[in-house]
């Protein structure tokens, strides 16, 4: 559980829209004012059927702002301001339908105009029926959102209102207040700010011809979770990502590439930085003179493909010079005799640390969500147990930072 001292002088602003859920919203309120953060709320016109404007009015100690239209709303607060004048914006109850619009960037009330207009983090409680929340558009929507940086609480598991059973019931208000205080928590540790990293992910496709390419299976999951990472903990991270099915991480600069010397080159125009995180599966080889029209079968057999060597980026960044990021860490996927191989690469590669995995078929950390690495320092190795990839790319960010700390 999150630290709650973290949330006093706080200001939120809490979006509360039309779901059965809206009563805990009442709740949420006096949860957050005891910890001292001061409520400001928007009722949507279907939020106003489950709770009362007095009521929400009361427990705000603040007028409650309904109509993008009313003057007297104007008058006091133009809708800019009240999106802009709080720290975090919060949406609980967070239905399909308000989900939708915020995806869909729309403005046809004060609470999408608000969500719209704001320059601040936003924080969703989603909150309806089992097979809304499942609906492919209303995944897509989240997925989407999140995609751009929203935060998200619950939905949890549990009987709804209907007597449906499954995931779709609000967060319960303190599960919320805690999420709130995380959020307040994780963004006042940025170790990291003022430091710019660079970090390569996902394959890299090598053309044969113009409609067919060379490729390897990695997903990308990895890299983009360091890159994720790094920027949460406050370093301005441009990522170099080969083609994937991943969506952007929010808060970093994404260049999309899809050779190994495209790779390359992106990642030396981001330089200078102080970190280089090589997470990419770069294809070793490229065929040489790779044709510009379409190989054809013309009876006389399979063409011959000569390969040659691509550049390796991780090497390159090693290089000593006068931009070589202070700290370089590569990755070491083996199949056996992993410490040995990775030790070896890492002394080869001129790199500082190496992020060694067991890629053994079986091992499942191609393509899946959990993976466990060692890592390889100069002073030693330390050997994590299997975790999500997030939470290695976490780790690794956190690494990173205790290598900067008083430097
Ligand atoms: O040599 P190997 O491919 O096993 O090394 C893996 C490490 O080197 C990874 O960090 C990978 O991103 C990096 N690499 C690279 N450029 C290459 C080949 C590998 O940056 N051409």
């Amino acid at each position: 559980m999150a630290d709650h001292a973290i949330l006093a002088g706080k200001r939120v602003l809490l979006v509360i829209a039309g779901g059965i859920a809206a009563y805990k919203s009442l709740e949420l309120i006096r949860r957050l004012r005891e910890r001292g953060v001061t409520v400001r709320a928007v009722l949507t016109e279907a939020g106003a059927r489950f709770v009362t404007p007095l009521s929400v009015q009361a427990l705000t100690e603040d007028t409650v702002y309904r109509d993008l239209w009313s003057l007297t709303d104007e008058s006091e607060m133009g809708h800019i301001r009240l999106s802009r004048e709080a720290d975090l914006l919060v949406v609980a109850p967070a239905t399909a339908n308000l989900l939708a619009r915020m995806a869909g960037g729309m403005a046809d009330d004060l609470a999408a105009t608000v969500l719209l207009a704001t320059d601040k983090p936003v924080l969703v409680a989603p909150a309806m029926n089992v097979r809304m929340w499942q609906h492919a558009a209303t995944q897509a929507n989240m997925a989407l959102l999140e995609s751009r940086g929203v935060l998200r609480v619950g939905p949890n598991d549990g009987v709804m209102a209907c007597n449906e059973y499954g995931p779709g019931r609000m967060a319960e208000p303190m599960e919320i207040v805690d999420a709130i205080a995380g959020f307040f928590a994780a963004e006042s540790h940025r170790p990291l700010a003022g430091r710019r990293a660079i970090v390569t992910s996902g394959p890299t496709h090598e053309p044969i011809d113009p409609v067919r390419y060379i490729a390897n299976r990695s997903s990308g999951k990895q890299g983009h979770a360091i890159a994720a990472a790094l920027a949460t903990l406050g370093a301005e991270v441009t990522l170099v990502s080969g083609p994937t099915r991943l969506p952007d991480p929010a808060g970093c600069k994404v260049v999309h590439i899809e050779t190994a010397r495209e790779m390359l080159a992106a990642c030396e125009t981001a330089l200078p930085a102080d970190i280089a995180v090589c997470a990419a599966a770069v294809a070793d080889w490229r065929v040489d003179g790779a044709s510009d029209r379409k190989l054809k079968k013309d009876g006389g057999g399979p063409p011959a493909l000569a390969l040659t060597e691509n550049p390796d980026i991780l090497a390159t960044l090693s290089r000593p010079g006068e931009h070589r990021p202070a700290l370089v860490v590569g990755f070491a996927a083996e199949t056996g005799d992993v410490l040995t191989y990775a030790t070896a690469k890492r002394a080869r590669k001129g790199c500082d640390w190496i992020v060694a995995n067991d890629v053994s078929p079986g091992t499942g950390t191609f393509g899946g969500s959990d993976n466990t690495v060692h890592l390889i320092r100069a002073d030693g190795v330390e050997s994590w147990p299997t975790m999500p990839k997030d939470a290695v790319a976490t780790r690794l960010a956190e690494a990173v930072a205790g290598y900067f700390e008083g430097k």
